[in-house]
């Protein structure tokens, strides 16, 4: 079969129907048929929703980088995972927010932080649900990086190591189906899988943020986690957004060590990543639509600059597209609504 390539010289031709011809607007003229034709579909047991736990009770405080996100307690998590999972929203990501902070992020691993305490809660309502825990420092140090620091003012990789171990256990036993490190210290996901298993936590999975870029696209979580460090910055333990060959070796150490799914983060910024992990890796694939992504498609649908549900559709659509099997996006419970909508 030929194309014919030849353009018009004066007047718009009126080409005869050729029955020959590959026309692939055959295929976009109705609704019905672009959705027979459509290659990928989200389905809200796909996405998963960060949630932002702090002590106390009845807490709902906007975080005004993150339009449609609140720091929450731990009785307003568990009501919060209910309208989820009637969503038929697939998890939710727990970040905590410590009442203090010291050097060593002493509240990440305690039984009564707030991200246990929500998590003993969700699970005590036996959901359709998957619990994921965030397994990091940042939130919890004074000086606001994701491990102790040594006396030269670096992070402690190893020092770390031990901390992320308790934090894990600590949250698996409150109830994580999935423990999802996030500090990029090399050997935290063997360092974790040995504790889980030492502890008789076998069954806890881990979802490894194998690919986390120092991304400029973290600022609004920041905010909303109080995490931004003190001093400097995570260039020295999160990746260079210039390195995806080092991308893909941070991901198969991370397989190698015992991950069971892996995380690409940013999502948009790193969809070659999410498709080369897709290719080369059978596990799951988790895209995470960090905070910086959703909060300039918000701002702009905000100002009229956008369209809020077709912008983020398209955005997560391509994650999913890449590769993703799994999303993370604070837009979880906008794109599940929608999705009933489009039913
Ligand atoms: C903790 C952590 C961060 C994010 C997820 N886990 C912050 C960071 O690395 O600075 C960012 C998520 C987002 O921006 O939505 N280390």
């Amino acid at each position: 079969m030929t194309l014919d390539l030849e353009l018009p010289t004066t007047a718009v031709p009126r080409a005869p129907a050729t029955g020959g011809a590959i026309r692939p607007r055959r295929l976009r003229r109705t609704s019905a048929l672009r959705a027979l034709v459509r290659e990928h579909r989200l389905h809200p047991t796909m996405l998963v929703a960060p949630l932002f736990v702090r002590h106390g009770k009845g807490v709902r405080e906007p975080v005004a980088s993150l339009p449609g996100v609140d720091r929450i307690s731990p009785d307003v998590a568990a009501g919060e995972a209910v309208r989820l999972a009637e969503l038929g929203i697939g998890g939710i990501l727990l970040f905590g927010l410590p009442d203090t902070k010291d050097a060593l992020g002493t509240e990440a691993s305690s039984d009564w932080g707030a991200v246990q305490d929500a998590l003993r809660r969700v699970r005590a309502l036996d959901l359709p649900l998957v619990s994921i825990a965030d397994t990091c420092l940042c939130e919890y140090t004074d000086h606001g990086h994701c491990g102790p620091l040594a006396p030269d003012g670096s992070v402690d990789n190893d020092a770390a190591l031990g901390r992320l171990a308790e934090i894990a256990v600590s949250q698996a036993r409150a109830g994580a189906d999935i423990v999802a490190p996030s500090a990029m210290m090399d050997g935290q996901v063997a360092a974790i899988r040995a504790a889980l298993d030492a502890a008789r936590l076998g069954e806890t999975a881990i979802m490894a943020y194998a690919a986390k870029h120092a991304s400029a696209f973290y600022g609004p979580f920041r905010e909303a986690a109080g995490s931004a460090p003190a001093f400097g910055d995570r260039r020295g333990y999160q990746m260079d957004p210039a390195n995806g060959r080092e991308a893909m070796r941070e991901m198969a150490l991370d397989a190698a060590e015992g991950a069971d799914l892996l995380l690409v983060k940013p999502a948009l910024p790193g969809l070659d990543l999410i498709a080369a992990a897709r290719a080369r890796f059978e596990m799951p694939i988790a895209a995470y639509q960090v905070s910086g992504e959703y909060a300039m498609l918000a701002a702009a649908a905000e100002r009229g600059w956008l369209d809020r549900r077709g912008a983020m559709a398209e955005a997560v659509t391509a994650m999913v597209r890449a590769g993703a099997g799994i999303v993370i996006t604070y837009a979880a419970v906008d794109l599940a609504t929608w999705l009933r909508e489009d039913r």
